[in-house]
C-alpha cells in the first residue's frame, strides 16, 4: 500500500480485516517493521480517537511518532497558488508539507471541510495539495469527503460481530444534530459498506430524510429508503450519523427528534446492534438508553480504531 485515502487502496475487504484482527490477537508480532521510521500526524481540527489510536498503533509496530497541531500551533496555512501572501497567512502548504516530508518516513492529515463551497470541498484541494507536496505516503486521518480508517474500523466490527455465515443487514441511519456535520463520515462508511456487498459480505441500506441525499458517487448499490422504520426493519448492525445536506449544502434542513434512534424504534430490527464513530450526542443523536444498552458496539468499535490503523501503518511500511 502507497497511500491511504478511500476504499480504493484496498481490494479485498475480507483479506483486510483478517489481518487486523490476527493484529488485534497479537499486537506486538511486529514491533521490529517500523523501527527507526517516523510517522508524523497532523492534525488541522479536533481529534480524540484518531489521535491516540493511530499513535498506539504506531507504537506496535516500533515507530516513532510526531504529532503537530498545525490549527493551534503551526503557522496560518495558506492552500492557494499564485496568491500574494500579504493577508493573514503565513505558511504556504508548499513548504510547510515538504518540511514535515523531510522530517517524516509516513504522514497522516486531518483537514475537515468548510462547508460553505461545495465544489472547493469535494475537490480535496488541500487533501491532495499536502500529499503532493510532502512526498510521503499519506494516511487520511479525515478529509473533506472521507474518514477511511473509520470505515474500516466499522466493517472490522461488523465482521468482528456476524455469524460466521450469515450475511447481515447493515443500515446507515441520519440521526438530528443542532450543528450542521461533514458528509465524510457517512460517505465513507457507505462506500466501504457498498464495496462489501459487492463482495458478498452484507447487505446495505441508507435512510435519511428527504433532501439528505448523499453524493450517489459514494452510495451506487445501496438501497436508499427515506422511511426510517422501513429501512430497520430486519437489520441487524445500525449504523447512526448525522450529516448535513449534501445538495444544498452544508444546511440543516430537519430539527426534531423524530430521527434520533430510540430502544422502541429499533423493536422492528433484528435485536440490532447500534454503532456510532464518536463522539456522540446523547439523547440528541442517539438515545442514551441504547447508548447505554448491551446492544451497543461503540466502544468496541473505538477500540478497533487501533487495528485499522494498525493494518494500513503495517501495509505501507511493508512497501518502503
Ligand atoms: N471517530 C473519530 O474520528 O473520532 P475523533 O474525531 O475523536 O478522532
Amino acid at each position: 500500500m502507497k497511500k491511504f485515502f478511500s476504499v480504493a487502496d484496498v481490494n479485498d475487504l475480507s483479506s483486510v480485516v483478517k489481518e487486523a484482527l490476527a493484529l488485534k490477537a497479537s499486537p506486538n508480532t511486529y514491533r521490529s517493521l517500523g523501527q527507526n521510521k517516523m510517522l508524523g500526524l497532523v492534525f488541522l481540527n479536533p481529534s480524540l480517537r484518531t489521535r491516540l489510536s493511530t499513535q498506539k498503533a504506531a507504537i506496535n509496530l516500533g515507530m516513532d511518532v510526531m504529532v503537530m497541531n498545525m490549527d493551534k500551533d503551526g503557522w496560518a496555512l495558506e492552500t492557494r497558488d499564485g496568491v500574494v501572501m500579504d493577508g493573514t497567512t503565513v505558511e504556504h502548504i508548499r513548504e510547510a508539507a515538504a518540511v514535515m516530508g523531510e522530517y517524516c518516513d509516513i504522514l497522516g492529515l486531518r483537514s475537515f471541510p468548510g462547508l460553505k463551497d461545495r465544489e472547493e470541498d469535494y475537490s480535496e484541494n488541500l487533501f491532495n495539495k499536502f500529499a503532493a507536496y510532502c512526498k510521503k505516503p499519506v494516511v487520511s486521518l479525515e478529509s473533506a469527503t472521507r474518514h477511511p480508517l473509520q470505515s474500516l474500523t466499522d466493517l472490522i466490527t461488523i465482521i468482528e460481530n456476524s455469524e460466521v455465515t450469515a450475511k447481515p443487514k447493515v443500515v446507515l441511519t441520519w440521526a438530528p444534530h443542532v450543528k450542521a456535520l461533514p458528509q465524510a463520515v457517512p460517505n465513507s462508511f457507505a462506500e466501504w459498506m457498498c464495496k462489501a456487498q459487492e463482495q458478498g459480505l452484507l447487505d446495505f441500506t441508507i435512510t435519511h430524510p428527504e433532501g439528505y441525499e448523499l453524493d450517489e458517487s459514494f452510495t451506487r448499490g445501496a438501497t436508499i429508503i427515506t422511511k426510517q422504520e422501513e429501512a430497520l426493519n430486519g437489520a441487524d448492525f445500525v449504523y447512526v450519523k448525522n450529516w448535513s445536506s449534501y445538495q444544498e449544502y452544508g444546511k440543516i434542513l430537519v430539527t426534531g427528534r423524530e430521527w434520533m434512534p430510540t430502544p422502541e424504534k429499533l423493536k422492528v430490527t433484528n435485536r440490532a446492534k447500534v454503532m456510532h464513530c464518536l463522539p456522540v450526542r446523547r439523547d440528541l443523536e442517539l438515545a442514551s438508553a441504547l447508548l447505554d444498552g448491551p446492544e451497543s458496539l461503540v466502544i468496541q468499535e473505538a477500540g478497533n480504531r487501533v487495528w485499522a490503523a494498525q493494518v494500513v501503518l503495517k501495509r505501507i511500511l511493508e512497501n518502503l
